[in-house]
């Protein structure tokens, strides 16, 4: 089994979930963490046997890594992640891939340009129920998608918006592309394109640059109509929820679980068996540190098993910029007052 040793950039928050996740993927191991803050880098180094930088250049450097994660804030992923792919490595980047289209690009044409693979994290679509609900959608067994929705009703405390979160320079706004991000990019696989968005965004609850509330008006290329609901404002916060209604069936999840399977072909035991797919992972909806590590390990693992076999990793970069292509819709629909079409120009 060839072995696969990964850098760490970033040893806040979701970097203490990487380490965790590649902890138990076999042959597998974190060589160097790398954190502007050095303890931070030092202390999680230490818990994971592995040698630490405050320099993200000498972290890519290093011969031994194979894998670079990306889990600094949302608008300090480029360069680090650019970094990587000219020295060769395959990159892990945390949502969105950075907060502009342009800075997206630029790190999917690194990676193209590079040779190396290139995975974006989005956990929700690795729970059992999601794969399920988008091959029942595609095999046409709701009928005439008539309504297709995302609702992130979450709360964050004042001091969650004490560093960086919040801000249009390093979350590239609030509530629509941190937290609703994740509902947002499982609305689109399932539902398909969005096509235009009319959008509202409010700061109600704190004190902060960017929305913490935001509503949006969506039409989907199919026909379909559907609404995003993204807050970080409603106190205690709500599972997320995705509903997929059409005139023959109705599914909806809970964080990625499926909580509704009502199909007019379902067989018998079908339901049941959809609800009871697998356990509930937990929910960061009144904290960002409420979710479990499990589908970063699914997704890692299938990196991994992407480089080892030389197959396409799951979730491309041409695929993950498309929801943050869908806030940045909504961001300037509530800018300017107007319905906006996708692409952006
Ligand atoms: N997929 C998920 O479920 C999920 C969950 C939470 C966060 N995230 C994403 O992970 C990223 C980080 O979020 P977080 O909650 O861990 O934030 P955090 O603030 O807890 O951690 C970020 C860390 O990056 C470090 N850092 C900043 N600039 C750096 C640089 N240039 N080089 C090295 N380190 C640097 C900071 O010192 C900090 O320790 C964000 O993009 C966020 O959207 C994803």
């Amino acid at each position: 089994m060839q072995k696969i040793d990964f850098a760490l950039i970033g040893a806040g928050n979701i970097g203490k979930v990487h380490a965790r996740a590649i902890a138990d993927i076999p042959d597998t191991r974190v060589a160097v963490v790398c954190d502007v803050v050095e303890q931070s880098a030092r202390n999680l180094a230490e818990a994971n046997g592995a040698a630490w930088t405050t320099d993200y250049r000498q972290a890519v450097a290093r011969a031994d890594v194979d894998v670079v994660c990306i889990g600094t804030p949302n608008g300090l992923h480029a360069e680090p992640a650019i970094a990587a792919a000219e020295a060769g490595k395959h990159l892990i980047v945390e949502k969105p891939l950075d907060v502009t289209l342009e800075r997206a690009d630029r790190i999917i044409a690194a990676a193209e340009k590079a040779g190396v693979k290139l995975t974006c994290v989005f956990p929700l679509r690795f729970m059992a129920g999601a794969p399920k609900a988008r091959e029942a959608i595609c095999q046409g067994r709701l009928g005439r998608l008539a309504l297709a929705d995302a609702y992130v009703k979450w709360y964050r405390t004042q001091e969650y918006y004490g560093s960086w979160h919040g801000t249009w320079k390093l979350e590239g706004g609030g509530a629509l592309i941190n937290p609703a991000i994740h509902s947002i990019d499982l609305l689109q696989w399932l539902a398909g394109p969005v096509e235009t968005v009319f959008g509202r965004t409010a700061t109600l609850a704190h004190r902060m640059e960017a929305e913490d509330t935001g509503s949006a008006v969506l039409t989907f290329r199919s026909g379909a109509l559907g609404v995003i609901q993204g807050a970080t404002s409603c106190w205690p916060g709500d599972p997320s929820r995705v509903e997929l209604h059409g005139d023959k069936g109705t599914i909806a999840l809970d964080e990625g679980r499926i909580v509704k399977w009502k199909l007019a072909d379902a067989a018998p035991g079908e339901e049941e068996a959809m609800l009871n797919l697998e356990p509930n992972l937990g929910s960061a909806s009144g904290s960002p540190v409420g979710f479990s590590y499990e589908n970063h390990r699914r997704q890692f693992a299938a990196m991994v098993q992407a480089i080892r076999e030389d197959g396409e990793p799951p979730i491309l970069g041409a695929e993950a910029r498309k929801a943050l292509e869908i806030i940045l819709a909504i961001y300037r629909s509530a800018q300017t007052g107007a319905v906006v079409r996708l692409p952006l120009a």
